[in-house]
């Protein structure tokens, strides 16, 4: 499968969003990654529908957008309406999962759904037919900057021999090397936040084409 590059905004400049946004996009981001949290579901409050709406309006690539929140079933028609395109929630919320993948397909959105790295991957197996990606969470989720965690790698191998064409996204502390593992386990879409947009020495677009030499394989 084609490997997709996702730039996480929540490493980006928060003061100078809109911009941000562009240079990612310009800067060859195939989708932009949105991290929304609720201070509840994870430790740590980004930014919400309004923000999306804002960063919508700054580029025409596909808008990734991971709910790290309690409750997504009561707010995901608002991230829809924002202008999101791809709704990920995790399965470790409190909702009905089915209903609320149901209902983001029922919008004509994609769905997805994010598990976080102590959950095991037979939460997904009932839920397969109705997954149009998968969030391999491989930090814990609420802060970017974090090391990887390479006990997901076996995680990644299941999906991928359970679901040949499913899009496999990893997210958290993805960078060239990283990145590389997680493709040759079964990946085929890497957020990365901090490796792009804080790389010690290359610009965006140099780091993101580094990144996406490194997990074509
Ligand atoms: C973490 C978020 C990630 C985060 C990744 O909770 O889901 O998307 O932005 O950031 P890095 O690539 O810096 O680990
Ligand atoms: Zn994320």
């Amino acid at each position: 499968m084609t490997s997709r590059i996702a730039p996480s905004i929540l490493a980006a400049d928060f003061g100078n969003f809109a911009a941000e946004v562009r240079r990612a996009d310009e800067a060859g981001g195939d989708w932009i990654h949105c991290d929304v949290m609720d201070g509840h579901f994870v430790p740590n409050i980004s930014f919400g529908a309004d923000v999306i709406r804002g960063i919508r309006g700054a580029t025409q690539k596909p808008l990734d957008v991971h709910l790290m929140i309690e409750r997504p079933d009561l707010y995901l028609e608002r991230f829809i309406e924002a202008g999101a395109d791809h709704v990920i929630v995790h399965v470790e919320a409190q909702h009905d999962v089915c209903k609320t993948l149901a209902a983001i397909r029922a919008r004509g959105k994609k769905a997805g759904v994010a598990i976080n790295p102590a959950t095991p991957v037979a939460a997904l197996w009932p839920l397969l037919d109705q997954l149009d990606e998968v969030l391999v969470m491989t930090v814990n989720p609420g802060f970017g900057g974090q090391a990887f965690i390479p006990e997901v790698l076996p995680k990644i191998r299941e999906i991928r021999a359970r679901a040949p064409r499913l899009p496999i996204v990893v997210d958290g502390g993805i960078n060239p090397q990283t990145g590389r593992q997680c493709a040759a386990a079964g990946a085929d879409v890497f957020v990365a936040g901090n490796s792009l947009f804080k790389h010690k020495s290359l610009g965006l677009q140099e780091a993101v084409a580094e990144l996406r030499k490194n997990v074509t394989l």
